[in-house]
């Protein structure tokens, strides 16, 4: 496993390009247009229910749901011409019912972060692995134990442990993005692999098991601020001052 110097920003540029993907939960669509710059994809289909309000910017007294209308009809104007073209695909629905929809090895790739609690997560990843290309590649969002009530972790660490999927990188972030392929040997993960290694310094390589041990450190300063730290191992060693 690869833990990488990138945000998931930067990371984008390294996915499989003109290739066919999909976001799960797309919320206001600002991660989608990173998604469709840095990896360019030849469709992408963006996947959410659009049920609940995106967030507290909209302080109006509308309720939830013409809320959440207006943030979806943001998202469809925002790719009006990408939809146009075919280019981008819009899902007003639940992953689970959009997954059902979509033939098997259809997606290059997939980026999960609709719903985060650790039943939806594994639902997600299971939803998504009968979907993907031979070397296909499922990234997903929030692979932190700092967030109550999330639950990526226990669910990515626990579909790794039952499946023939593999954790091949965290992003080394506050909230990092973890990538997961099946082949470790197919040439597109290789390809992946190769382009890291040349062109990310700074990368550090965890050969052993270390997925159960991992914790999101925070050191707090007496002057106030913290700093989060990716923590593997048994607790107690190498405990910082
Ligand atoms: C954290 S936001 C997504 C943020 C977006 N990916 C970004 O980075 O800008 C989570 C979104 O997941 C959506 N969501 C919740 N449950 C979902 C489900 N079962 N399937 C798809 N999307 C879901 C919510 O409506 C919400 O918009």
């Amino acid at each position: 496993m690869l833990l990488i110097p990138l945000n998931r920003c930067e990371l984008c540029k390294y996915m499989p390009q003109a290739a066919v993907g999909a976001e799960i939960g797309v919320s206001r669509g600002e991660f989608s247009r990173v998604l469709l710059a840095e990896a360019n994809p030849e469709r992408l289909h963006l996947i959410d229910p659009w049920e609940q309000p995106a967030d507290l910017l909209d302080t109006s007294d509308l309720p939830p749901r013409a809320k959440a209308d207006n943030v979806y009809e943001s998202v469809l104007a925002m790719f009006a011409s990408e939809r146009a073209s075919g280019r981008v695909v819009v899902h007003r629905q639940y992953s689970q019912d959009a997954l059902a929809g979509f033939a098997d090895e259809y997606f290059d790739w997939v980026y999960i972060d609709g719903a985060h609690d650790e039943v939806s997560v594994a639902r997600d990843l299971a939803g998504c692995a009968a979907k993907m290309k031979p070397g296909g590649l499922i990234f997903g969002h929030d692979y932190t134990d700092r967030i109550q009530g999330f639950g990526v972790v226990p669910a990515v660490n626990r579909f790794v442990r039952t499946t023939d999927w593999n954790l091949l990188l965290l992003t080394i972030e506050d909230i990092p993005t973890f990538v997961l392929a099946k082949d470790l040997e197919h040439p597109r993960v290789r390809m992946l692999r190769s382009l890291l290694y040349r062109l990310v310094p700074g990368m550090v390589e965890l050969r052993n098991d270390p997925l159960d041990s991992f914790r999101h450190r925070t050191h707090t300063f007496e002057e106030g601020g913290c700093n989060i730290v990716m923590s593997f191992g048994r607790p107690g060693l190498n405990r910082p001052p």
